[in-house]
């Protein structure tokens, strides 16, 4: 069964960056695109880069290593097709972005 876990302030996710997180030893990639938030798996899977230290741009993240491109609402992976990240429902409660596990 899925729940919601709250992973992190909203005014803590800046509007150009992502927002990198640990939650119980793993790690999550967050975003703010216009008024709304979007969470990854936060390793890129290439070669393990910090997804959520990336800058965005027109709704991707770049990967902070070697520039792989994500749409952060999805996951999808534009300079590899075979490689998304996993993408996590978000809401938002009280302040704090849950994401569903
Ligand atoms: S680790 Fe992300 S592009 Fe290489």
């Amino acid at each position: 069964m899925s729940e919601y876990i709250s992973i992190a302030e909203t005014k803590a996710i800046p509007m150009d960056r992502g927002l990198s997180v640990k939650l119980d030893g793993r790690q999550f990639a967050l975003f703010r695109i216009g008024g709304d938030y979007y969470a990854l798996d936060g390793e890129c899977p290439h070669r393990g880069g910090p997804l959520g230290e990336g800058l965005i741009e027109n709704g991707q993240v770049y990967c902070p290593m070697h520039g792989w491109r994500f749409d952060a609402k999805t996951g999808a992976c534009v300079d590899n097709p075979n490689k998304p990240v996993r993408c996590f429902r978000t809401r938002v409660v009280d302040g704090f972005v849950q994401i569903e596990l």
